[in-house]
């Protein structure tokens, strides 16, 4: 193979630009791609290239934790910005940078790095509306966004429950011939609005080939490019060539553009069943309502908010309003995920237990599900800021597992959330 430079070979960059054409139409003409080793590595780069030491940059307020973990060494800041259904909020972005005070805060961030689909931890998916006024934003405050994306072709859509589900499954099989009809059914992103270069898009092999690929591509102005390109060659120099022989090989050579877009395309459906799967269970296992009034609080108008209760708490009639309700307390909140591969749940079962000094909600669940066989994600793992007491949420993963794993994970936690109600724990 041919090199074109550390930023990886010539069939990677060609690769990558007939890819970045077809699905993600830049809004700019002199685009750059560069080869890197996995978005991780390649956020790192961005912040060593665009960020000083004491600099705030703008993040999601809950997310990856690999980003805090790569910024607060380098003595960055992570400033959180609000979130809903959908990602960082424009309301909350344009609040935080409107009334920063440079005296207080120093110098105001030109660096944010946002998951705006997949979003880990919460799932959640950004749409075109919300992208573009947040865009908006960051030309007038001059932010360079990283958009860390590996999560774009797990667009699973809204939650269908099982009984409504046929008619969605028959119409969603009808494309799956239709490359075009698939790549215009995903969520733009950011390098589509993108008219001023400020946009750097990561994307990765990590998720729809293979984690231990430790490849992906830039897509981003080519002063940046060169930029990042001269930070490789003193880190890991190019992406690994044999990851650029075997994965252009496949998807490349073998299967081609058409074949690699369908190969996408059954991903998506694997993680919509698996998404379904898990959600179908919740609603077995527990009651399941819509969320309202202040339990869902955290949690956005913009999508359905869910509560779960045990199973069989009892549903009566309000005397006043003859309004059906429940009336007992909700273990968990949750939003079915519409993309990526998390389910991001606060836990309500606080009030039932009483925590040594020191220690956590979030710490007392996770040991009492581990004990049990369930390991989730903490999500103090994900927070930028401290949580309030009493407050603990979590991550529970679809993307591993079989369906007869995920299902006993998931009476794992009925029990669990069961024994706090019963003051068992
Ligand atoms: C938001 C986000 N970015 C990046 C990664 C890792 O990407 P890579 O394997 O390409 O470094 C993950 C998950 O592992 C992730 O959730």
């Amino acid at each position: 193979m041919a090199n074109a430079s550390g930023g990886g070979t010539i069939q990677l960059h060609e690769f990558a630009r007939e890819f970045t054409l077809k699905i993600y139409t830049p809004g700019y003409g002199d685009w750059a791609v560069l080869g890197h080793s996995g978005n991780v590595e390649a956020t790192f780069r961005c912040l060593a290239t665009l960020c000083n030491p004491g600099d705030s940059i703008l993040v999601e307020e809950w997310t990856f934790p690999s980003v805090l973990a790569t910024a607060k060494p380098m003595g960055l800041k992570p400033v959180s910005v609000k979130m809903d259904g959908q990602g960082m909020t424009a309301a909350d972005l344009e609040r935080v940078l409107s009334t920063w005070n440079e005296n207080l805060q120093g110098k105001r961030p030109h660096v944010m790095y946002t998951v705006p689909i997949g979003q880990n931890p919460t799932g959640a998916q950004m749409g075109a509306k919300r992208k573009l006024a947040i865009y908006d934003i960051c030309v007038r405050y001059d932010i360079i966004i990283i958009e860390d994306d590996p999560y774009y072709f797990l667009q699973e859509g809204a939650y269908v429950p099982k009984a409504l589900r046929p008619a969605k499954i028959q119409s969603q099989s009808e494309d799956v011939d239709d490359p075009e009809g698939f790549i215009k059914s995903l969520a733009p992103s950011y390098p589509k609005f993108d008219y001023q270069g400020r946009v750097i898009r990561l994307d990765s092999f990590s998720k729809i080939i293979a984690p231990g690929s430790r490849m992906g591509w830039f897509t981003c102005n080519p002063v940046f490019a060169e930029r990042l390109d001269r930070l490789g060659e003193t880190t890991t120099q190019a992406p690994s060539g044999f990851s650029q022989a075997i994965i252009i090989q496949l998807v490349a050579k073998q299967w081609g553009m058409k074949k690699f877009i369908r190969w996408l395309q059954d991903l998506r459906g694997e993680y919509t069943s698996r998404r379904d799967f898990i959600i179908d269970t919740i609603h077995e296992l527990f009651d399941v309502l819509p969320s309202s009034g202040t339990s869902g609080e955290s949690f956005p108008e913009s999508l359905p908010s869910m509560i779960a209760y045990i199973k069989e708490s009892t549903i009566s009639e309000s005397k006043d309003s003859k309004v059906v309700m429940n009336r007992k307390t909700p273990l968990f909140t949750f939003i079915p995920p519409t993309s990526g591969m998390f389910l991001w749940i606060k836990f309500h079962v606080g009030q039932y237990t009483i925590l040594k000094p020191g220690e956590t909600l979030t710490e007392h669940i996770f040991i009492n599900l581990v004990k049990e066989g369930l390991l989730i994600a903490p999500g103090t793992l994900f927070s930028v800021n401290e949580l309030e007491s009493g407050e603990a949420f979590g991550r529970i993963a679809f993307s591993n597992g079989s369906r007869e794993q995920l299902l006993e994970g998931l009476k794992v936690l009925e029990r669990v959330m069961r024994k706090y109600t019963s003051g068992i724990i």
